[in-house]
């Protein structure tokens, strides 16, 4: 093993790096540890080492901001009549073993709803494209003339006073166009005013440095930070939510808190992973649960060794 070890650190780390993966999937991938990923031990329970993410403190390289403590607090207002609850953000994928990526108008916009106008709630800056958030502050009056004949009925003779009414309104506040969009873009709360009003109403008045990290661009459209959710933190082994719902010491429903500390966490940087000690409770003699190498690893010889193989 040791001669494994020595001869390992001469080969390229991707020679170790053969857990297959969709071009698609964000994978969480951590250097090669100094000493190799070869090391002796007997068994999970023992000599296994600590997963590389913990025993390297490991941190989430993702900026958009999102603090999971927060959304638990009394005053986030209830969904569907329920307290937000993990499942409100992550939807297992269809197979169950993982879980969908995050996605803004699915799990953020019921309450970030990007409004800007108290008086006109329906009407919401778009997401997801800066040069189309641009256009949309750009073209207000024309924005509140649909919003006029659209949403609110109001009869066509009335409509420019109604769109002259609703941009001096707006004025008021920002004074300029300019003024409007550096608030709406750099800005976690433009709409100071609104501070008097419950965090529910706060929440749905947020310019994009709310969530987002902004850049200012010389004569240009800001650019945000594209969010990197990953989809996958540990390849190297087998994990299936399917199989952690219930827990056989009791038959009862597996509280996601067994694994990962979501509740506590407030930074986006903290990686929620659980470590090897959450898993010997059960995949242990002690817990009753296999605890082969291969009951969380699979076997990959390289390509061209399996290939020698069918030859023979
Ligand atoms: C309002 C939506 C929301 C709710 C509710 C929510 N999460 Fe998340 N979760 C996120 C977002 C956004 C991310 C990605 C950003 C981050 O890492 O903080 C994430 C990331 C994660 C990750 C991936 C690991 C990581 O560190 O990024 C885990 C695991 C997780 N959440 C578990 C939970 C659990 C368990 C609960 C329930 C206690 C929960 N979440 C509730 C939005 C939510
Ligand atoms: C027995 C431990 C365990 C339990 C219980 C558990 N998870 Fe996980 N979860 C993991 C592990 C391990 C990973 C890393 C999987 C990987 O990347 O291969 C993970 C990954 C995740 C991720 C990151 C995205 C992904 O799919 O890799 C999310 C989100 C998540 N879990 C949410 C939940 C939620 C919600 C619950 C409760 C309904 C839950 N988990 C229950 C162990 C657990
Ligand atoms: C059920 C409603 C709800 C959902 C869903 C929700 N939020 Fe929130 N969020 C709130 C409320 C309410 C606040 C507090 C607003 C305030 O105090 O101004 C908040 C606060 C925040 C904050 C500021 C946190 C801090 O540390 O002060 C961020 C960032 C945030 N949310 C991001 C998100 C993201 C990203 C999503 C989607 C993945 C999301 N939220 C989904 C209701 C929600
Ligand atoms: C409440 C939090 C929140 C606010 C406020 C917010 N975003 Fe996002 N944004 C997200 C989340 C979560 C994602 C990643 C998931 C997704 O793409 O749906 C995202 C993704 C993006 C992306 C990347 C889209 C892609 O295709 O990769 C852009 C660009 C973006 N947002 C622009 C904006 C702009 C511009 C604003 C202000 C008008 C804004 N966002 C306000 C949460 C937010
Ligand atoms: C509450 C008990 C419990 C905990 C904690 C637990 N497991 Fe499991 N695990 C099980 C049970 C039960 C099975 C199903 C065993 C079977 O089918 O024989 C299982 C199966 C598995 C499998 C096989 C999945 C498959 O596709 O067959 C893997 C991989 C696994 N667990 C990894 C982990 C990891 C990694 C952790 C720690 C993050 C963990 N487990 C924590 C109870 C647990
Ligand atoms: C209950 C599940 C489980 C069992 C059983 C298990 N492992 Fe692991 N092992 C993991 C997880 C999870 C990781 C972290 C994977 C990652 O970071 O991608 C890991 C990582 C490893 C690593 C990488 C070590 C490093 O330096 O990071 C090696 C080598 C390894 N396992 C070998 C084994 C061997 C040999 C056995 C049998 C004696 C075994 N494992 C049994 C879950 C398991």
């Amino acid at each position: 093993m040791t001669a494994s070890a020595q001869k390992g650190m001469q080969l390229p780390r991707d020679a170790f790096h053969r857990h297959p993966h969709s071009p698609q999937q964000i994978v969480f991938a951590l250097p090669r540890p100094p000493q190799g990923f070869t090391a002796t031990f007997a068994s999970f329970w023992e000599g296994h080492p600590e997963f590389q993410l913990k025993r390297g403190n490991a941190r989430d390289p993702d900026v958009l901001r999102f603090n999971h403590q927060r959304h638990f607090a009394p005053d986030i207002p209830p969904v569907n009549g329920q307290k937000l609850d993990c499942n409100d953000c992550h939807q297992p994928q269809s197979d169950g073993r993982l879980y969908q990526r995050i996605n803004f108008a699915n799990n953020c916009q019921t309450c970030h709803s990007l409004q800007f106008d108290s008086r006109n709630p329906e009407l919401r800056i778009p997401h997801g494209n800066v040069d189309l958030v641009r256009t949309f502050l750009r073209s207000l009056p024309a924005q509140y003339a649909d919003y006029a004949r659209l949403k609110r009925g109001i009869a066509e003779r009335e409509v420019s006073a109604f769109v002259a009414q609703q941009v001096k309104q707006l004025r008021d506040q920002f004074h300029s166009g300019d003024e409007l969009e550096r608030a709406v873009f750099f800005t976690k709360d433009p709409y100071k005013p609104q501070q008097t009003m419950g965090a529910a109403a706060r929440g749905s008045f947020t310019g994009c440095a709310f969530c987002h990290e902004v850049k200012a661009v010389a004569n240009g459209a800001p650019t945000i930070t594209k969010p990197i959710l990953i989809d996958r933190w540990m390849p190297q082994a087998n994990f299936n939510h399917t199989k952690h719902q219930i827990d056989p010491a009791t038959q009862k429903p597996l509280d996601c808190a067994v694994c990962h500390a979501a509740a506590q966490s407030r930074e986006t940087s903290d990686v929620l992973i659980p470590a090897k000690a959450n898993c010997t409770s059960c995949h242990s003699p002690q817990g009753k649960i296999a605890a082969e190498c291969t009951t969380c690893h699979g076997y990959h010889a390289p390509i061209a060794a399996q290939t020698l193989n069918v030859q023979r």
